[in-house]
């Protein structure tokens, strides 16, 4: 990283009714390949609302609505790892490879980390689209663990 390199400044937002719609069409910026790797944000947050251990909140980078995550915390048959997994996040496609995603993640491991929990899990789908070389950028290693019927690998980020 250069020495002018300026981070973006990251926020997680509550979704209010006056910003869902936005959240949602933030899903139509992601290109065909990378829409078959995430839910559509409208059905993650309804997908919540069926969820007693989802936790979701927009991105906003520098001020402006960026991105979208969504956490799952502690095992269920929805997804079967106890802990907090990752289970959705994507960031607007005008934004990305701006630095903004490695952003979330760290001040996810900000905050985690102030709570006495040291690892985050998360999983990705193969092929054209696929997130791997973020998780992998980013210092996450392969579990051996599989979710989604088996589609997608596991990994995890310890800290
Ligand atoms: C994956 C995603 C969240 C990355 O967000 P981003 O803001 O563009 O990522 P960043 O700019 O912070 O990149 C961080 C690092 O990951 C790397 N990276 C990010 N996307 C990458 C890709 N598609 N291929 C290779 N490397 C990638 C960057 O090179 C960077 O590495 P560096 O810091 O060592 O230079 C974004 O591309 C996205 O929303 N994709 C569609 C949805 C998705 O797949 N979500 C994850 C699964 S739920």
């Amino acid at each position: 990283m250069s020495e002018s390199t300026v981070l973006p400044v990251v926020r997680l937002c509550a979704v209010t009714a006056e910003t869902a719609w936005d959240v949602f069409e933030l899903s139509e910026t992601l290109s065909a390949e990378q829409r078959n790797m995430v839910a559509d944000n409208a059905e993650s947050i309804a997908e919540a609302h069926f969820s007693d251990r989802a936790w979701y909140r927009a991105i906003s980078a520098d001020g402006e609505l960026a991105g979208f995550l969504m956490l799952h915390v502690g095992a269920d048959e929805e997804i079967d790892c106890p802990g907090v997994f990752l289970w959705r996040l994507m960031i607007a496609g005008p934004y990305q490879g701006r630095g903004i995603g490695r952003r979330v993640i760290e001040s996810l491991v900000e905050y985690l980390r102030t709570r006495g929990i040291h690892e985050l899990h998360a999983s990705h789908g193969d092929g054209p689209g696929s997130p791997e070389s973020f998780y992998t950028a980013l210092g996450f290693v392969p579990t051996g663990e599989h979710y989604g019927e088996d589609h997608e690998v596991g990994v995890v980020l310890r800290w």
